[in-house]
């Protein structure tokens, strides 16, 4: 068994902990929670970051910010860990899965494209379904284990067909296409801090996105709804999904880390790369 990868606590962790312990900011208030939301937005080259429990919550919050909803369909590639098609059916949307290209494992183009050419259409800028005429309100591409379709010719397509994007980026912490950040190219990106991801605070998620509209919203929807600090009185359902300060001081340790464990990412493929050449019928994810 090879994990994909396993958490590497080597850094300030202890102390930033200790230092939220010492001063009881230990729940979802407090500087470290800001700090890792700015340093997970800067380095994806966004504006806004709003951390959450996990990227799950994050990607439940962003459709939600997408308006999307009961009889909608959300577009994703059939190859993804589940929590993206659950975060969709929480919004009581559903599913359509689009397969995925055989030597990236990233959704297909050509298939997207087809698909939206020859089973939907559009009306008033709405894109419909031909088979039952529902809404097709958003696309989620997955970037599965760090890699991305053609962003850029995805991104084109959307604006044809009035589709929002929002990019489960939450394997792609430190992935490029062409110099522009994983997550930075839709309305609203999302990362996960899980056990397996790069980086990791045990749990947690952050929402980026370079809208200030969508990302207040992000954190007025996260914080349960509530319109006032001082009045318990909120404005619509909300959520309790904010992340806790004690996870964002791991986090931010963690984040002043990212550099070097990409690096070692990168040393790791090379050293698979070199020694699986030619092992059997092994080929590499393109
Ligand atoms: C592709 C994908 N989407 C969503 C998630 C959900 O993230 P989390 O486990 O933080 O809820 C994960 C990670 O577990 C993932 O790999």
């Amino acid at each position: 068994m090879i994990p994909l990868s396993v958490p590497h606590l080597a850094g300030n962790e202890w102390q930033y902990v200790k230092e939220c312990l010492d001063t009881g900011w230990v729940s979802s208030v407090g500087s470290y929670v800001t700090k890792f939301e700015q340093m997970v937005a800067e380095f994806a080259g966004v504006k806004y970051g709003v951390a959450c429990v996990n990227g799950t919550a994050a990607l439940h919050i962003s459709l939600r910010l997408c308006g999307v909803g009961s009889r909608d369909y959300v577009i994703l590639p059939n190859i993804t860990f589940i929590a993206s098609a659950n975060a969709v059916t929480y919004t009581n949307a559903e599913p359509i899965f689009i397969d995925v290209d055989a030597a990236t494992w990233q959704m297909d183009l050509d298939v997207l494209e087809a698909f939206l050419k020859n089973d939907t259409f559009l009306d008033s800028n709405r894109l419909y379904l031909k088979a039952n005429g529902q809404a097709i309100k958003a696309i989620m591409p997955v970037h599965v284990l760090g890699n991305m379709c053609d962003m850029p010719r995805l991104m084109q397509l959307a604006e044809q067909y009035h589709l929002m994007v929002v990019e489960d980026s939450t394997e792609a912490l430190g992935s490029y296409w062409k110099g522009k950040h994983a997550g930075s190219f839709g309305k609203l990106g999302n990362f996960s801090f899980n056990g397996n991801k790069i980086i990791s605070t045990g749990g947690g998620g952050v929402i980026v996105t370079d809208d200030e509209y969508l990302a207040k919203q992000a954190k007025h929807l996260t914080t349960q709804a509530k319109v006032s600090a001082d009045e318990y009185i909120h404005d619509e359902i909300g959520y309790n999904y904010r992340l806790v300060n004690v996870l964002a001081a791991i986090g931010v340790a963690q984040m002043e880390q990212l550099p070097a464990f990409i690096e070692k990412k990168k040393y790791m493929f090379d050293f698979y790369a070199t020694h699986l050449q030619g092992v059997g019928d092994i080929r590499f994810q393109k």
